[in-house]
């Protein structure tokens, strides 16, 4: 017998994001896997266990706590953490679905806006299928990513009529301005990246996108980059942790 797992998107922070087949996934699973130890995690996995109390209507379902291990900033290498830090991700996973997952059972992890947007677990489920010890078998179903929350919250489109589209990662940005790119979207930025660039572009920022304590700011960067400082620094001591996207722009030519 195989282990089914539900990998469900459930949007960036509101509960409201969640589709109706988001839902209809939650009601099929009995065994909810959810990370939850650090600040940002307890409360993002206070949103998980608030989604599965609104939308399960089973009652004889079970949620299973975890600690996620994190990527260590100290490897010199950023790939070589990474594979290290996925291998670590895949023991706990394999152990979670070995031990609290029966066979023919089927379980769901709630991934934060879509699966498939710098998100690891597709991969590392992949893995641990393709491994073969335990025989598994998953299904993705997308969510409201915070690119598309960054853009409705702002109320623009995300391309210029025409043009592409690049989403990168603050630690990409810091090389510089992708050449040859319009718009630009950035997530996973811990380091305020858009300090390096033009002063001329455009941006569309927002953290905590979709969640009651939702920061938008926007305008010509020069203007508004120490705005964006300050409430990012005042956010972040606050709260623990903080999530933002943004969208760069070039200045549109006259
Ligand atoms: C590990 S990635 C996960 C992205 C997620 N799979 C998605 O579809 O949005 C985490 C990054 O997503 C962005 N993010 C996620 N939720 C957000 C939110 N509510 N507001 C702003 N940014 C968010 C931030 O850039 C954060 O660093």
């Amino acid at each position: 017998m195989k282990r089914k797992v539900l990998v469900i998107g459930i949007g960036a922070g509101n509960p409201d994001h969640l589709t109706v087949q988001a839902i209809d996934a939650l009601n099929r699973a009995s065994v909810f896997f959810i990370p939850d130890k650090g600040a940002e995690k307890s409360d993002l996995a206070q949103l998980r266990r608030e989604i599965i109390e609104r939308f399960v209507t089973r009652t004889n379902y079970q949620v299973v706590g975890f600690d996620n291990p994190v990527r260590d900033s100290a490897t010199p290498s950023y790939r070589q953490g990474v594979s290290d830090w996925h291998d670590a991700v895949e023991d706990v996973y394999k152990t979670l679905l070995a031990e609290r997952l029966n066979d023919g059972e089927c379980g769901a992890f709630l991934a934060w806006g879509d699966p498939g947007l710098y998100d690891s677990i597709l991969r590392i489920l992949e893995r641990i299928r393709a491994r073969g010890d335990i025989e598994l078998e998953y299904e993705v179903v997308p969510g409201i990513s915070s690119v598309q929350a960054l853009a409705a919250a702002h109320r623009i489109p995300i391309n210029r009529i025409g043009e592409s589209i690049m989403i990168t990662t603050g630690r990409k940005l810091k090389e510089g301005f992708p050449e040859n790119a319009d718009s630009v979207i950035v997530m996973l930025d811990g380091q305020a990246a858009f300090k390096n660039v033009d002063g001329d572009m455009e941006i569309f920022w927002g953290a905590y996108i979709g969640t009651p304590d939702e920061i938008l700011v926007s305008g010509k960067l020069s203007d508004v980059l120490d705005e964006i400082e300050r409430v990012r620094h005042e956010a972040r001591s606050k709260k623990g942790w903080i999530m933002d996207t943004y969208l760069l722009r070039k200045p549109q030519a006259r």
